[in-house]
């Protein structure tokens, strides 16, 4: 294997994934931030986002001397350990006005590197970008000898280093052949499909890839309220589907609704891409839609469990919410569905008391001002009218549901992610709902 010298832009759950891994991979990585406190602290080994297995092989990578950190991308660029062959952006592209991708970090990169990147080199991007970003990036670069490639990434947070070692596949867009196979090559040891293409079709994937799920997970959604409709059972009828190979189990699981800080931003930027090539992308908008009614829908649920009534009102009406972060196993509260269903209840009237493992209740984070954040299941439950179950956090299944019955005021659970054992908090004295199932 060769063993490549490379630099990575960017030290988010992307850029510190990739860096670590391929340092894990054996090659010589320099991650350059542009966050002088995040640097100091990586370079101590000190990871702040909650990614199983990357503290470890951060700690690992720093001890074989093959990962190490620097501030700023010209530093990395001129680091001792010599010029980098492949240089990776993986800095935000966050939504920015009506959807468009804001593409100001990769362009500030692209500014502060031009003149420092080597004859030969390559420069991939893995952040999400709107198609035909890799051809302005290298118009921006304006050197014919440096070759701007598409490699999407495909990392779920919480997961990330996980899907990095094991991945479905391994997508890799240039119209130079030598620069797609000289990136395709630092992911050989991992053995994964590898689709060779053009940058554009690379850039694509990634949208049609996290659309997809999306609509996967909206059309779910959908079939969840009609089994609540027709007295059918949403697990049973997603277990029949899901045994259709061409179906598949994954992503079947009916919640909230979809949210984080990828599919929210990357299906309203696909919306965007297709707009601008005057394309009406019905089935994408019809997927949003979907997921903002989800919010509500979960609203209507709790109000109707909780009050007995449709229009029933929840002015002072005391909950308590087990979890807010967008999914389990991740601290990130980005675009959490559990959060705008939060933010409609507080529009409502309700009062909010809210638990999640991830936080703790001196989290400052701006977002949670809508709550009272406890440290304790038991305390969001207390005196609570109703507990409304949020993110899929495991540990709620093993509460001690009797105890938990001790402390609400009425013992009501809205479980919008079918997480509880409906049998255990019955058998607790509970009112169970859950979605997608007979009333
Ligand atoms: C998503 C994609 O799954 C990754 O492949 C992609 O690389 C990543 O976006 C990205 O673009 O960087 P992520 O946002 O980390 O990953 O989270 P997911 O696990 O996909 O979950 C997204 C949302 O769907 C969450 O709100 C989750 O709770 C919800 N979900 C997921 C369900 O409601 N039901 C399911 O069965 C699965």
């Amino acid at each position: 294997m060769f063993v490549r010298r490379i630099v990575v832009v960017g030290t988010g759950y992307v850029g510190l994934t990739t860096g670590a891994c391929l340092a894990s991979l054996g090659h010589r990585v320099v991650c350059a931030d542009v966050d002088p406190d995040k640097v100091k602290r990586l370079i101590r080994g000190e990871v702040d986002i909650l990614e199983p297995g990357l503290p470890e092989l951060v700690a690992e990578g720093l001890a074989s001397g093959r990962l190490s950190f620097v501030l700023g991308a010209a530093a990395a660029m001129t680091d001792p350990a010599g010029a980098p062959e492949v240089v990776f952006l993986c800095v935000p592209t966050p939504m920015g006005v009506g959807g468009v991708a804001d593409l100001a970090a990769v362009e500030s990169v692209v500014d502060e590197c031009r003149d420092l990147l080597p004859e030969g080199c390559v420069v991939v991007n893995k952040s999400t970008v709107p198609v035909g970003t890799a051809q302005r990036t290298a118009e921006l670069l304006g050197r014919d000898d440096v070759a701007v490639v598409s490699n999407p990434e495909f990392l779920r947070e919480g997961t990330a280093v996980y899907d990095f070692l094991n991945p479905d596949r391994i997508v890799v867009g240039c119209d130079k052949q030598d620069a797609a196979e000289r990136v395709a090559a630092l992911y050989a040891r991992l053995g994964a499909p590898t689709v060779l293409t053009d940058a554009e079709s690379a850039e694509l994937v990634k949208y049609a890839a996290n659309c997809f799920l999306a609509m996967k997970l909206s059309y779910v959604n959908a079939v969840a309220e009609l089994c609540e409709r027709l007295g059918a059972n949403i697990n049973d009828v997603t277990e029949g589907i899901g045994y259709d190979h061409r179906i598949g189990q994954a992503f079947l699981t009916p919640g909230p609704g979809w949210g984080g800080s990828c599919l929210p931003k990357d299906t309203a930027a696909m919306l965007q891409v297709a707009d601008a090539a005057d394309f009406e992308f019905r089935l994408l908008r019809a997927t949003i839609d979907t997921n903002t009614r989800q919010r509500q829908r979960m609203v209507d649920k709790i109000r109707l469990a909780v009050t007995g009534k449709r229009t029933g009102s929840l002015s002072k009406v005391r909950l308590g919410l087990l979890g807010l972060t967008f999914k389990a196993g991740t601290d990130d509260l980005r675009d959490s569905p559990a959060l705008a269903v939060a933010a409609l209840l507080r529009q409502a009237g309700a009062e909010l008391y809210a638990y999640d493992p991830a936080m703790t209740p001196t989290a400052s984070r701006p977002e949670l001002g809508l709550v009272t954040l406890v440290d304790d299941p038991y305390e969001a439950a207390r005196d609570a009218q109703g507990l409304v179950v949020l993110t899929e956090w495991p540990d709620f299944r093993t509460l001690d549901w009797v105890r938990m019955a001790e402390v609400v005021a009425e013992p009501i659970v809205v479980d919008t992610r079918n997480l509880l054992d409906p049998d255990v908090l019955r058998r607790a004295g509970f009112d169970w709902t859950g979605v997608g199932k007979k009333p």
